[in-house]
């Protein structure tokens, strides 16, 4: 198939590209490189042998993005492209409500023009906010958002169900992430944080290399067996395979909208993280403990029992291989 790849340069959009190549598919990227660089393309054909199809463009621009679907012949689409910042979305929302929503309307309407009705969207677990139950299933509530990132979620899922309630012929997979953590093996593709990073795995990874002083685990004092809040932390490369899975299932299903998790199943607190990351590396880890982060959830990971059965699909790696892959990638990055 031929897949365009909204935000194909970026953390998992460029993990999901060399897994589509490899699974034999052809990917065009959009990406207008924000959060990204144009070396991550180079880097995707060191590991595949192929070089997937790239334009510059910014996914609200309609009238660009109209002009790669005439010029190819595009099968399905997985769309990335959008802000991840929860805390910027605090202090910026309109940026969210433009590129998330805005994004998504852009994709969808073009695709509509051109008779494309295969999707799949990267959504967030963020989505349950604080779950009454975990593992949390996919039919557990909506919870209202804490942040304008998770609102733009929210709002994008709901759109992609009025769009497949509106037209028969629309057959989408929205894909609820937990924690992308890792890299590629290969050490060629990996996370590029813009500044400080917001997420935990890159923020150790860079204190461990000495760009940071020390990392502070946000908060000690949570209802769980170390007091640290707890996560699901999945392999990026699984995590992008899902997205293959999704897509071959929707070639092959008529009029159909999907909602997986796509979690490992398991919950690791920040001290388990830490701990792993010492293990692996063979070294200490400057932390201390710091207050609570506002809007922190307590715990939350995936009933990914879903996935597992309707997409033939399975996390392979362990936190341990996701952490050694983290911390390949940025010594490598750092030469
Ligand atoms: C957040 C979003 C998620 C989004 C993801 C991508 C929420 C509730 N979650 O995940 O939807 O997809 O970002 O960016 O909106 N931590 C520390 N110290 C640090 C950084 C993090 O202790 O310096 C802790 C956090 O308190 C949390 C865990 O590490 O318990 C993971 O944090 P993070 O990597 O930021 O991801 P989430 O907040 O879970």
């Amino acid at each position: 198939m031929n897949i365009l790849v909204t935000g194909g340069a970026g953390f998992i959009g460029s993990h999901t590209v060399v897994e589509l190549l490899e699974a034999g598919h052809n990917a065009i990227i959009i990406d207008d490189f924000r959060n990204s660089t144009p070396s991550v393309i180079d880097n995707i054909e060191k590991i595949t042998g192929k070089r997937p199809t790239l334009y510059k463009i910014d996914c609200n621009n309609t009238t660009e993005l109209s002009a790669v679907f005439r010029k190819e012949k595009i099968d399905g689409v997985i769309h990335f492209a959008a802000d991840k910042a929860v805390g910027e979305s605090v202090k910026n929302p309109l940026k969210y409500y433009k590129n998330n929503i805005g994004g998504l309307v852009s994709v969808t309407e073009v695709m509509k023009e051109h008779n494309c009705n295969t999707l799949v969207f990267s959504s967030s677990c963020t989505v349950y906010g604080n779950p009454e139950v975990v593992p949390v299933s996919e039919s557990a509530s909506i919870q209202p958002a804490h942040s304008p990132y998770g609102y733009t979620k929210q709002v994008c899922e709901r759109l992609i169900q009025d769009v497949y309630t509106s037209d028969n012929s629309f057959k989408a997979s929205i894909l609820r992430y937990f924690n992308p953590i890792g890299a590629h093996p290969s050490g060629l593709i990996g996370e590029l944080p813009i500044g400080t990073p917001n997420n935990l795995v890159p923020y150790i990874t860079q204190t461990a290399i000495g760009i940071r002083e020390e990392l502070t685990v946000f908060g000690n004092d949570y209802n769980t067996p170390d007091g640290s809040c707890i996560r699901d932390y999945i392999h990026v490369v699984d995590l992008a395979k899902a997205h293959v899975k999704a897509l071959e299932k929707l070639s092959h299903s008529e009029h159909i909208l999907d909602i997986f998790n796509i979690g490992t199943g398991n919950g690791a607190s920040v001290y388990d993280i830490i701990k792993t990351f010492e293990k692996v590396t063979d070294s200490k880890l400057n932390y201390k403990v710091g207050k609570r982060r506002e809007g922190d959830v307590e715990r939350v990971y995936a009933d990914n029992k879903k996935a597992i059965q309707e997409l033939n699909w399975k996390p392979k790696y362990t936190i341990d291989d996701a952490l050694m892959h983290a911390w390949n990638w940025e010594q490598n990055i750092r030469k």
